[in-house]
């Protein structure tokens, strides 16, 4: 165990030497007491500024022996009560020659009535040694007690900004699909008023096809007619159903919240499917997709937090093109397959990245667009999907008013995590 500091204060140089000699162990004997260093003081403010200097090194003093009776100057309750106010886990050890120190008026001076004793003069040399002991022993547990509670508290501020942080990640998730929803349920209004008018027409065509067979003499020809019709009609309306049926699909896998982040096999090019569908209507006014993709392997993933990464990239993309107005810009998204994984690529003719912002845009909350339309945390969460839970790379390049390319590297061997 390092020293313990121990400061004596009293106006007669014997007893200072008399600590000295009582807790100093001396060289070669028998290790019975701690290592104690002694830090002596004259009277009471030279104790408080031998104080101060214990501080300043970091060598607090476990325990103090102040005399009570210091004249001149400060007292020894009032040195006390100073070295208190600098050092409030301070063991106090009040010295006294006199049996008549009122007990209440010390009460009354002396904030902390756990931590000090009182020691009559002459002092019994194994009391002093004692209580020097005892009282460093109590001062370092507090000290370690103290110590623990302050790890403690910082775990727990740890283990609470962890939680927010995944809540966070799902109120940007939802926050993101309410922004979506209101896109996806135009995109589904449409074809459903293509399959309600298709089913009509079909529902009035076969009710003439048998009004006319069922007249004396039958219309054949006529009937024959409206029955040719129906299939075209009914076409119409299952690839309007098969359009719903894929918005609807995108939108539950991207509403499945999901904690655990188990990597298995994933199709990046079904993804973008999703993303392309799903995103739809943040795009469609602005800007035409062209898509690029190759045949390529599966890669071990988290489809859910993939597919938001990629939609993450394909909105501000949009939104790149929107603002930079004018004609009609383009979303181009390439896929390729390589020696060791996936690459892909989303380009757009968007206002692009001006240099000296270039490095900050993967920063959490860092974003150009006005209150309420960014958050700005887009290009972080697509950082940690795509660097910390899938172990690829993300870069991109981009040049003001040509446009920007992300490019997104992911791993076929990420190792012992994908998932068996
Ligand atoms: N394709 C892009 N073209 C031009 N600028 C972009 C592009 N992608 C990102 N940026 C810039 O980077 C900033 C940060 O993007 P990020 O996706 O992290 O946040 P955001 O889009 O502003 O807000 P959020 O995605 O949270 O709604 C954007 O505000 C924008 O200035
Ligand atoms: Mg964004």
């Amino acid at each position: 165990m390092s020293s313990l500091d121990i400061l004596v204060i009293d106006d007669h140089p014997a007893i200072l030497d008399d600590f000295r000699r009582l807790l100093v162990a001396e060289a070669g004997a028998p290790a019975a007491l701690p290592a104690f260093r002694v830090h002596a003081a004259p009277h009471g403010l030279a104790g408080v500024e031998r104080h101060a200097q214990l501080l300043a090194a970091h060598t607090p003093p476990s325990v103090a022996f102040v005399d009570i009776h210091m004249p001149p100057g400060i007292d020894g309750l009032e040195t006390v009560s100073r070295l208190w106010a600098a050092q409030p886990d301070l063991e106090v050890v009040l010295c006294s020659a006199y049996s008549d120190d009122a007990w209440h008026v010390i009460l009354e001076r002396l904030a902390r009535r756990e931590q000090f004793l009182i020691l009559g003069k002459p002092f019994d040399p194994i009391e002093v040694r004692q209580l020097a002991v005892c009282l460093s022993e109590k001062w370092r547990r507090g000290r370690e007690l103290a110590r623990r509670m302050d790890d403690l508290e910082a775990q727990v501020a740890r283990e609470v900004s962890r939680r927010l942080d995944i809540e966070l990640q799902n109120a940007q998730k939802f926050e993101m699909l309410g922004r979506l929803s209101a896109g996806i349920t135009h995109e589904i209004s449409t074809p459903l008023q293509y399959v309600q008018s298709n089913l009509e027409a079909v529902t009035e065509m076969s009710a003439d096809a048998r009004a006319e067979l069922a007249a004396a003499p039958p219309n054949v020809g006529e009937a024959g007619a409206l029955l040719g019709q129906m299939p075209g009609a009914l076409a119409d309306a299952l690839d309007g159903v098969r359009r719903i049926t894929g918005i609807v699909r995108s939108v539950r896998q991207f509403a499945h919240t999901r904690q655990q982040r188990d990597l298995e096999p994933v199709d990046v090019n079904a993804q973008i499917g999703m993303v392309v569908t799903l995103a739809r209507s943040e795009y469609k006014h602005h800007a035409e997709i062209a898509l690029e993709l190759q045949p390529l392997p599966r890669v071990p993933g988290d489809a859910d937090l993939l597919g938001r990464a990629l939609l993450n990239l394909l909105v501000n993309s949009a939104h790149a093109i929107r603002a930079r107005g004018g004609p009609i810009g383009r979303i181009t998204i390439r896929t390729f397959a390589d020696d060791g994984g996936v690459l892909v690529e989303i380009a757009d003719t968007g206002i692009g990245i001006p240099p000296d912002l270039q490095e900050r845009v993967f920063e959490p909350f860092f974003t150009t667009k006005p209150r309420g339309q960014g958050t700005g945390q887009g290009l972080s969460m697509v950082r940690d999907a795509i660097v910390d839970v899938h172990h690829g790379r993300v870069s991109f390049e981009s040049e003001p008013d040509i446009g920007t390319t992300f490019h997104l590297w992911l791993p076929s061997d990420a190792g012992a995590e994908v998932a068996a």
